[in-house]
């Protein structure tokens, strides 16, 4: 299984294994990262899901929609990095993608 590695607000790295398929947020949630509050349980609509992802993998990634893009101006932590994790589905081209949970807004 392709291989996610999650970096905390606190800065602590852990390597974890996501099923392609789940979004980028369903791995982290399901790791256990409850920092990771995904309150809209991945309909883009609460930006809680916020990560600031490795800009080596910026051209493997899906576009942005206008919705994700919206709810990331809502951040007062947004950067060229961010992406909302449930918007991101996961996959082996992915494997050693490096994110990191945005702090809380
Ligand atoms: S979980 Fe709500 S926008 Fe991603």
């Amino acid at each position: 299984m392709p291989k996610l590695i999650v970096v905390t607000r606190e800065g602590t790295e852990q390597a974890v294994e996501g099923e392609a398929g789940l979004s980028v947020m369903e791995v982290i949630r399901d790791h256990g990262f409850d920092e990771l509050l995904a309150l809209c349980g991945g309909c883009c609509s609460c930006a809680t899901c916020h990560i600031h992802v490795d800009p080596a993998f910026a051209d493997k990634l899906p576009p942005m929609s206008e919705d994700e893009n919206d709810l990331l101006d809502s951040s007062d932590h947004r950067t060229d990095q961010s992406r909302l994790s449930c918007q991101i589905p996961f996959a082996e081209e992915l494997d050693g993608l490096r994110v990191t949970i945005a702090p809380e807004d």
